[in-house]
């Protein structure tokens, strides 16, 4: 794509990363892709505002230069050490050897650590006002929006916010870069879903705390590193990421996540079972088959709803290991406080429940009912299972 002025001096200069398949090595982006954003700020002074992954250094000087001589740049503001967003920094060094780069001390310590980084370096402190000419930068220190040495820039005078990783999403940009242009709006709303829970939940107190930072400050525009601008409702997505954010210490929507993982299909017929009692309440309630679904795509759920209901056999004297996946990555992404049950089939010893209650006490769940029972379910066992959705949609309404 070409460069896209954003505001009267201000360009974005980002690139569409259509290779890599797992985000951080993990998160399945093959389909959506990733935007890594970059500003350009052309004033008495230019600045630039984070740049990209190395592997796409060449695209993203490229568009770049079309815009700017690169070798008279004068800062280089680095929000976020994660090379997704300082991967270029070596590249552009050499072509603009004068130009400061600033971060936070913490990001002064990885500039050496990452690339051996140590002069024209400038150590930020937080509030620290840097004029460009007719602009102002502000920086704000928001530790853990997503590592230690983050901060977020301000413009001031525009009231443009460069949040990087924070307020972000996946989906690469296909033509258009801002909430007003994008054609499926919806779409950008639900990868960004999946994009807070898989990479900025787990700091949703930092998240709140940044926000928290920015109440006296007017955002006209949030424009972060990954994913959409937002120009025509920036409160939108700042409403989102708070009310995701949120869910990390109130209870969430009221809803029903049900996890299956079965070998023979036994524990998907009591889960069935529990499933028509769920309905009968009128409580909603998503399938997820552990599986077949990347946990990427379950975290949503399991993040924004209130009940979970955990249904997989034993294996091997423990939980079903697709299962114990998924409970362990809900464990990392701080899934707590849910109102949760589980069921599921073993033929000797069990050893899945146990494991089950392990889980859930250390995600401080509270567990309704667990239930194992021995091969196929009997009338009884399904009595009990679509019992315990009644009892599980129940709690999670009582709770609203
Ligand atoms: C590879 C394998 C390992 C198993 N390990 C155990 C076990 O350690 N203890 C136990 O009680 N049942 C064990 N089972 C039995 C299953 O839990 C049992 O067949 C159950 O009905 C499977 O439920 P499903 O139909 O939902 O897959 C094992 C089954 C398989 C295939
Ligand atoms: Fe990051
Ligand atoms: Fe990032």
């Amino acid at each position: 794509m070409k460069p896209v002025q954003i505001r009267p001096d201000v360009f974005w200069v980002g690139v569409n990363d259509r290779v890599t398949e797992l985000f951080e090595g993990l998160w399945p982006i093959s389909q959506e892709g990733i935007s890594y954003n970059s500003y350009l700020i052309r004033d008495e002074k230019s600045a630039l505002i984070d740049l990209s992954k190395e592997m796409l250094s060449d695209d993203y000087l490229a568009m770049l230069a079309e815009v700017f001589d690169i070798s008279t740049l004068d800062y280089i503001i680095i929000n976020h050490m994660e090379p997704d967003h300082s991967g270029a920094l070596l590249r552009l060094k050499a072509l603009a050897p004068d130009a400061v780069i600033m971060g936070m001390p913490k990001t002064v310590i990885m500039l050496k650590d990452f690339y051996g980084i140590t002069e024209n370096v400038e150590r930020l402190s937080n509030g620290q006002e840097l004029s460009l000419g007719e602009n102002t930068l502000r920086f704000v220190y928001t530790p853990f929006v997503h590592w230690p040495e983050t901060m977020m820039t301000y413009m001031v005078e525009q009231k443009v916010l460069f949040p990087c990783d924070g307020f972000g999403g996946y989906g690469t940009l296909d033509g258009a870069i801002f909430d007003d242009t994008c054609t499926d709006l919806d779409y950008y709303e639900v990868e960004a879903l999946r994009y807070f829970t898989n990479i900025v939940a787990a700091f949703s107190k930092h998240v709140l705390g940044a926000i928290n930072k920015f109440a006296e400050m007017p955002i006209e525009m949030v424009a972060p590193s990954h994913g959409l601008i937002w120009r025509e409702n920036p409160g939108r997505i700042l409403e989102l990421y708070q009310t995701w954010s949120d869910y990390y210490h109130n209870p969430a929507q009221v809803g029903v996540t049900a996890l299956l993982g079965t070998m023979y299909r036994n524990t998907e017929h009591a889960l069935s079972a529990a499933l028509e009692g769920i309905a009968s309440e009128g409580v909603p309630v998503k399938v997820h088959d552990v599986r077949k679904t990347h946990i990427s795509y379950i975290l949503p759920d399991l993040w924004t709803q209130r009940g979970v209901l955990v249904a997989a056999p034993t294996y091997e004297g423990g939980m079903f290991p697709a299962m114990m996946d998924a409970l362990m990555m809900a464990d990392r992404k701080r899934v707590t406080h849910k109102t949760a049950a589980y069921m599921g089939s073993y033929a000797w010893s069990g050893g899945a429940q146990a494991e089950f209650e392990r889980m859930a006490e250390k995600m401080d769940w509270t567990v309704l009912n667990a239930m194992g029972f021995l091969g196929g379910p009997a009338p009884t066992d399904l009595d009990r299972a679509r019992e315990i959705g009644v009892q599980l949609a129940r709690a999670v309404k009582e709770n609203s």
